[in-house]
């Protein structure tokens, strides 16, 4: 494809324009007055993205015997040092209000008679020194997404577009200025492709962990806002932190199905083949270490025994207690065949979460004017080297609120200049669309196998050199054919692997949720991995680090 360079006229134009309609999307269309015109674009049905499928909850201080101090403390020490210290200040002290305002919008969260936890029930999770996750059942993000879901139709100032795949963010040079000026959007049920113009938009994309050949993900996340703001000149911070969930089940048809961390959080058990207990030999906080000493710890056990699953254990709780706390994990996995009630469950882990990402200020802001990121697209700096359970959620909201905020705050009375039509007119229909789906696979075997749970240089080499080959092919291929959903796709994830294994190359210790056999230690100094695009140059905004 190209872009013809002569200015024509727009498809459409809008104030704000959010790419993505999950929890962080939804929030910041949600919270922007209703006197800007809003455009809410998902590639697939508006409520999707990891938030649908989120269990566990969402991290806040909310019990009396909690403290703010409690949490930035173990956020911190989940991020090993890596955490920008103002952000998670920031998510933390947000936090309670944020959930208070899902709570006003109608999420059913799960109660407790307590007046000490506001009436709710709060569960614990991997890294928290408290019991401090809200939730609804095991199922929150269901909750929470169908709620601002349905307010987000109802609201008259929001127009939605779904089915709708944003292939490239539209980057407008005016002399010394430049700035986002909107996206083309790929219909996915038309094949046209739109020309939609605002002046603000915001990245609210999801994460990139369908990178890896097994993920907790849904399809949707291939690292779009990431490569979007890549190519379109923003620095990507962090990288090399992907975040393998330690439970998904082992079974043939739902290999990637979440087993909540609150399942250890209530009491689960892991055990290798033979029913031994080993997490106490890793970590003195055992099943609730953090996650990356409990996913690593899993890998190489199962290394050592050749065992291709470990167990997770709840049967020793009443049958009441775990039906009424986990309805979710509970009827799939009879629907599979297997009764947590009364066995244990096979479990392996699976990528599930991007630390790293869009750099941004506490605002969302990203180094191109008029250009946002909110969400797991974007590193505010909270998660640093690894990401504390249920603060995903918390992210989401705050930040989203805080870039509707900032959007609501600037003038925006400027009209909409033209931007250039999309011009596939000197390109085919694909041919053999094999070739996409063939690379589709190798890329996330590739990463799998070379640059997952533990790494080393030698791997990082060899995946780096099957990158460039499979770049070669996605460039050539993408001069000559019109484009297809997939093969957008496929480009984002392999502009994303590049991203991941030229970080993980960069960093020569081993941090967080990075883990190089080469570098086994920890070096003095934390640094954050952040990498510039060639096109960054005359960019206005700049958050720092
Ligand atoms: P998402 O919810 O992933 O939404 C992304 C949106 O962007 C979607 O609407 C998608 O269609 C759209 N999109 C993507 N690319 C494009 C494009 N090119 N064009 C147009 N639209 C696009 N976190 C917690 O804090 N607590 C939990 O309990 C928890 N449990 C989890 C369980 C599972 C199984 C998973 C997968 C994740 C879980 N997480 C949890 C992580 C958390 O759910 C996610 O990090 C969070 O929901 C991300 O929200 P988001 O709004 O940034 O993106
Ligand atoms: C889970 O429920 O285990 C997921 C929680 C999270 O990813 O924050």
């Amino acid at each position: 494809m190209a872009t013809d360079t002569t200015v024509q006229s727009f498809n459409s134009s809008h104030d704000v324009l959010i790419l993505g309609s999950g929890a962080a999307g939804l929030t910041c269309a949600l919270h922007l007055p209703q006197s800007l015109r809003v455009a809410v674009v998902s590639k697939g049905e508006l409520a999707g993205g990891s938030t649908l499928y989120a269990q566990g909850g969402i991290s806040a201080v909310l019990d009396q015997g909690d403290s703010l101090a409690s949490h930035i403390q173990d956020t911190l020490a989940a991020g090993d040092g890596l955490c920008r210290e103002k952000a998670v200040k920031f998510a933390v002290t947000e936090g309670p209000d944020a959930v208070r305002w899902l709570i006003n919008q109608g999420v059913p969260f799960t109660a407790d008679n307590n007046s000490k936890t506001e009436g709710l029930h709060l569960t614990r999770e991997g890294g928290h020194s408290h019991r401090r996750v809200i939730h609804a059942e095991d199922r929150t993000g269901k909750a929470v997404e169908t709620t601002l879901e349905a307010l987000t139709r109802q609201a008259p100032n929001i127009e939605v577009f779904e089915h709708h795949l944003a292939i490239d963010l539209i980057v407008d040079h005016e002399g010394e200025e430049t700035r986002c000026a909107g996206a083309w959007l790929l219909n996915q049920q038309t094949g046209n492709v739109t020309t939609l113009s605002a002046n603000a938009t915001v990245l609210a994309c999801g994460g990139a962990n369908m990178v890896y050949r097994y993920s907790s993900n849904p399809h949707s996340s291939t690292g779009d806002g990431i490569a979007m703001a890549w190519r379109a000149g923003c620095r990507i911070a962090n990288m090399e932190f992907m975040q393998f969930h330690p439970t998904c089940l082992y079974h043939p048809s739902a290999r990637g199905f979440l087993l909540t961390e609150a399942i250890r959080g209530e009491g689960g058990k892991l055990l290798l083949p033979d029913g031994t207990r080993f997490m106490e030999s890793y970590h003195p906080q055992a099943e609730l270490a953090p996650r990356d000493i409990v996913a690593r710890a899993i890998d190489a056990e199962m290394k050592k025994c050749g065992a291709e699953h470990i167990w997770l254990d709840i049967s020793h709780r009443d049958e009441s207690f775990i039906k009424e706390h986990f309805p979710g994990v509970y009827e799939r996995c009879m629907e599979l065949g297997l009764d947590m009630t009364k066995e244990p469950l096979p479990v392996v882990p699976a990528a599930h979460y991007t630390c790293g990402g869009v750099l941004t200020d506490l605002q969302g802001r990203t180094d191109l004017a008029q250009l946002y990121a909110v969400g797991e697209t974007a590193s505010t700096g909270l998660h640093g080297a690894n990401r504390m359970a249920s603060n995903s959620l918390l992210e989401c909201i705050v930040y989203g609120r805080a870039a509707a905020k900032n959007i609501a705050s600037r003038d925006l009375d400027e009209s909409n200049k033209p931007a250039p039509h999309w011009d596939d007119s000197r390109v085919s229909e694909e041919d053999e669309a094999v070739i996409v789906s063939h690379n589709w696979h190798e890329l996330r075997k590739l990463m799998w196998d070379y640059v997952g749970i533990v790494r080393s240089n030698d791997r990082l080499e060899r995946a780096q050199n099957r990158l460039s080959l499979l770049r070669k092919e996605i460039e050539d291929y993408y001069s000559k054919y019109r484009v297809s959903p997939d093969f957008i796709e496929l480009r984002n994830l392999l502009q994303v692997a590049d991203l991941i294994v030229k970080s993980a190359a960069i960093r020569k210790e081993s941090r967080g949720l990075h883990f190089n056999r080469d570098y086994p230690e920890k070096r003095p100094g934390a640094r954050a991995t952040v990498l510039t695009p060639a096109n960054t140059a005359s960019y206005s905004n700049t958050p720092e680090w």
